[in-house]
This record gives structure tokens, C-alpha cells and sequence, in this order.
């Protein structure tokens, strides 16, 4: 009985040991996403089994209707799979209500989404001081932390603009101050870069590369091979399947300070 006894601390030690050097922030167990439609059944997500840890910056990729999308609503928790386990730094997905899904994601998720999602007549100030208006900040901090944002992206001179006064990029831009806004552990972004001249997406991979370096988890969708590289670690998926796992790749540093 004793000896089993010590075989067991042993084995909690290591259990606990691998936790802390790993720290997963997200872990999928054969995930998949069937989406039904009358005449149609796609299978958008098939058997996704990853984990990505926390402080990894890693590029999804892979072809149109590939399931990048699908992948990454389900890991923002805005979606459920249809069939899979979801375990978000720690908490399973599936036994969480709506409201302590929508306290996680706010908490923890930053999104920077296709197509933008800012509120068009509304100043870039004001679009990225919204999340923090819900999350019940007061009005002069937001003011404060919108601002320290909105620098960092290096949009300091068109804080008082209005999304439709200002650049694609520079509407990437707002969309990424906005997402850092409550500091969230994880930022998932969905072509973060599509529809941008590449000296501004060089200058959003910066920014990433710098968050990254200051300990934010960064998964990001990209079909750009060239935008990919500055991750350090390169998933692609090819009809909703895991193709290549690759960390092998030399990850393209913009700025090293
Ligand atoms: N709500 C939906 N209902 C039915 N089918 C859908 C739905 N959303 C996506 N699909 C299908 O699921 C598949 C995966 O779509 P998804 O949006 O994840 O692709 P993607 O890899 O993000 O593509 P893209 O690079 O074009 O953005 C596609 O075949 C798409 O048509
Ligand atoms: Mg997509």
C-alpha cells in the first residue's frame, strides 16, 4: 500500500511539472464542424486534434472554404463544434453557459476580425474605447487606455477621425487597438492583413511581433505565405483536416527590440 502510495506522488509530480513548463492556453480533441444546410451537408472541420500554448504565435493557413474561419469562431468560443472537445486555458468549452462564454471571451480573447467590424461614422477613439464602455471601465481610464492603444499602433494623429476618413490599414489598425484594449491573454485574428498594401501589413506584423514578445498568445489566419512567416509556428489545413504542423520554418523578425 505505501509503495503505491509514493508511485502515485511521483506521478502527480511529473503530471504537475509538464503542466507548468507547457501552459496550454487552447487544446482541441478531435474537433469537427458539420454545417447542415437543406439541400447540403459540408463538413467544415474533420478530427482537429491541436494545442497551442500560451506565448506561441502561430499562422493558420490554408485554401478558401478550407474551415480557417470555422476553426477560429470555435476557438473564440463563439461558435460550438458539432462534435470534439474544446478546452480553453483550462475550462471546457461545451459545460460553460452563454453568459460565462461571453464573460471568457471579453476577458481573455482580443479579435481582430475580416472585414473590420468597426462602427462607421464613429471616431477611432470611440471605437476602440466600446469594449471597454461593456466591461464597465470608467470613462477617463478608457479615454487613457484607448489613447496608449491607439499610439502604440502608431495612429496617434487620427485618434478624432472617423473609421470612413482613414486607410484599409489604418482601419486594421483601429481594430487592433480596439481587440488589446482590455489586454487579453490570446488574440485571434482572421487576415489580419487581407486587403492591405504590404508595407502596412509588415507594420501590423511588427505590432504582433511585439505583443508576441510581451507574452499575448497570437493565433492568425493568413493566405499569405510571406505574412505567415513571421509566426513561429505554421498549422495548415486543407478540407477542415490538419495537413502540417510545422515549427521547422525561420520565423521573419521585424524589429528584434
Ligand atoms: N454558416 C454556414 N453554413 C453552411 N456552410 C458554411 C457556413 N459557414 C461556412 N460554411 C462552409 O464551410 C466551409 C469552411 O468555411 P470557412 O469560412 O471556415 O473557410 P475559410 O477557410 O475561412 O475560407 P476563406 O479563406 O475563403 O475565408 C466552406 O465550404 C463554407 O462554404
Ligand atoms: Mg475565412
Amino acid at each position: 500500500m505505501e509503495l503505491q502510495g509514493e508511485v502515485l506522488v511521483v506521478e502527480l509530480r511529473l503530471d504537475s511539472e509538464t503542466k507548468m513548463t507547457e501552459k496550454p492556453i487552447i487544446v482541441t480533441r478531435h474537433l469537427s464542424k458539420i454545417y447542415k444546410t437543406e439541400s447540403l451537408e459540408t463538413v467544415a472541420l474533420a478530427d482537429v486534434s491541436i494545442q497551442i500554448n500560451k506565448g506561441e504565435f502561430v499562422a493558420i493557413m490554408g485554401p478558401s472554404g478550407s474551415g480557417k474561419s470555422t476553426l477560429m469562431h470555435i476557438l473564440g468560443a463563439l461558435d460550438k463544434p458539432t462534435q470534439g472537445e474544446y478546452i480553453l486555458d483550462g475550462e471546457n468549452v461545451e459545460k460553460l453557459s452563454d453568459d460565462e462564454l461571453a464573460d471568457i471571451r471579453n476577458r481573455k480573447i482580443g479579435f481582430v476580425f475580416q472585414a473590420f467590424n468597426l462602427l462607421p461614422r464613429t471616431t477611432a477613439l470611440k471605437n476602440v474605447m466600446l469594449p471597454m464602455v461593456y466591461a464597465g471601465i470608467p470613462k477617463e481610464e478608457r479615454l487613457k487606455i484607448a489613447q496608449k492603444y491607439l499610439t502604440m499602433v502608431g495612429l496617434a494623429d487620427r485618434m478624432n477621425h472617423t473609421t470612413n476618413q482613414i486607410s484599409g490599414g489604418q482601419q486594421q489598425r483601429v481594430a487592433i487597438a480596439r481587440a488589446l484594449c482590455l489586454n487579453p491573454a490570446m488574440i485571434l485574428a482572421d487576415e489580419p492583413t487581407g486587403n492591405i498594401a504590404s508595407a502596412q501589413a509588415e507594420e501590423i506584423m511588427d505590432i504582433f511581433q511585439k505583443l508576441n514578445r510581451e507574452g499575448h498568445t497570437i493565433v492568425m489566419i493568413t493566405h499569405e505565405p510571406d505574412i505567415a512567416e513571421h509566426a513561429q509556428r505554421i498549422i495548415h489545413i486543407k478540407d477542415g483536416r490538419i495537413v502540417l504542423d510545422s515549427t521547422s520554418h525561420k520565423q521573419r523578425l521585424i524589429n528584434k527590440k
